[in-house]
């Protein structure tokens, strides 16, 4: 059966803060920050436009991680688009630790299955978002919102997301050079057994603290052995923004992603902890900090009705 021949689709991708702490690589919370693709037909060649974040510095031919995943819908489905035009407009900073990859390739991908009349399911595109990122927890996140609990070796994906009430996070950005894959080459190969058991129980009970809000234990759930150790020392200001966090009211700090940027949950005092946050890494940097005041998205990456 011939599909119908859609011109143009828009949709819009949310950021996302995966590990929570002990979840390393299984644990993803959407959040309503948003980036928004609009592909269009185009008659040939490639043209990407980018306004918002990292309009300055993303690519804008082949190599946009947007453009390589509908590439890789259009290749899996066995369909040649001919011409396309990628609109981007990015509310997530690139680099930042909230989810700015996951949001590029769920969205290219879901772009590109939407144009072309949704061939594949959601969950089809969604794993090979997640085969192009590698780990599964903030790609889960971006497509299907909310907190997602996700275990990924190699091509079988386990999921499933887990209802939470309308949680609300401060988050700080320091000014700091630190990409994803040199934030995660600097995790050990192996660790401790110690180390693995504490976080297995420490990342059920943040999922068990997240449903109920309790945010009492979530301060007690969300420390982490395998990657925060290790990764704190590319954060200037760290410990400082963390105390700073603590002293403002938070309940929980941890690392959102690999970093950069840091996140804290607490009933109430949002805008206080992360201007405190903001603070502390820009006392250490010695440059401006970024912070947000965010909620968790419930819905995940949405196709626009155009
Ligand atoms: N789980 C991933 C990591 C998230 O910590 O490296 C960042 O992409």
């Amino acid at each position: 059966m011939d599909h119908k021949l859609i011109e143009s689709v828009t949709v819009s991708a949310p950021a996302t803060t995966a590990n929570l702490g002990p979840g390393f690589d299984a644990l993803g919370l959407a959040l309503n920050l948003h980036n928004t693709v609009r592909l269009s037909r185009a008659a040939s060649g490639l043209t990407v436009e980018i306004q918002g974040e990292g309009a300055a510095s993303l690519p804008r031919d082949e190599t946009n991680t947007i453009v390589k995943a509908a590439r890789r819908v259009f290749e899996h489905v066995g369909e040649e688009p001919g011409g396309l035009r990628f609109h981007l407009t990015n509310g997530v900073p690139p680099g930042s630790g909230l989810g700015s990859s996951a949001a590029a390739l769920v969205g290219g991908a879901v772009a590109a299955n939407a144009l072309l009349d949704n061939p594949l399911s959601r969950e089809d595109v969604m794993l090979l978002a997640v085969e192009m990122e590698g780990h599964p927890d903030n790609a889960c996140a971006a497509m299907l919102g909310g907190l997602v609990v996700s275990s990924y070796g190699d091509s079988d994906l386990i999921y499933r997301r887990v209802a939470v009430p309308k949680l609300t996070v401060a988050l700080a950005l320091p000014d700091v050079h630190a990409l994803t894959e040199e934030l995660r080459a600097m995790l050990p190969k192996m660790v401790p057994l110690k180390d693995a058991a504490a976080n297995i129980g420490r990342a059920a009970l943040v999922v068990q603290a997240l449903t109920e809000a309790d945010y009492d234990l979530l301060g007690a759930a969300m420390r982490d052995r395998l990657h925060e150790p290790y990764r704190k020392t590319a954060i200037p200001g760290y410990d400082e923004a963390v105390h700073a966090a603590y002293r403002a009211g938070a309940a929980a700090v941890t690392i959102s992603g690999a970093g950069p940027s840091l996140i804290a949950f607490g009933p109430d005092h949002h805008a206080e902890i992360g201007a405190a946050m903001g603070h502390a890494l820009e006392a250490a940097t010695g440059k401006p900090a970024r912070t947000w005041v965010l909620q968790v998205d419930p819905r995940g990456t949405q196709v626009a009705d155009d």
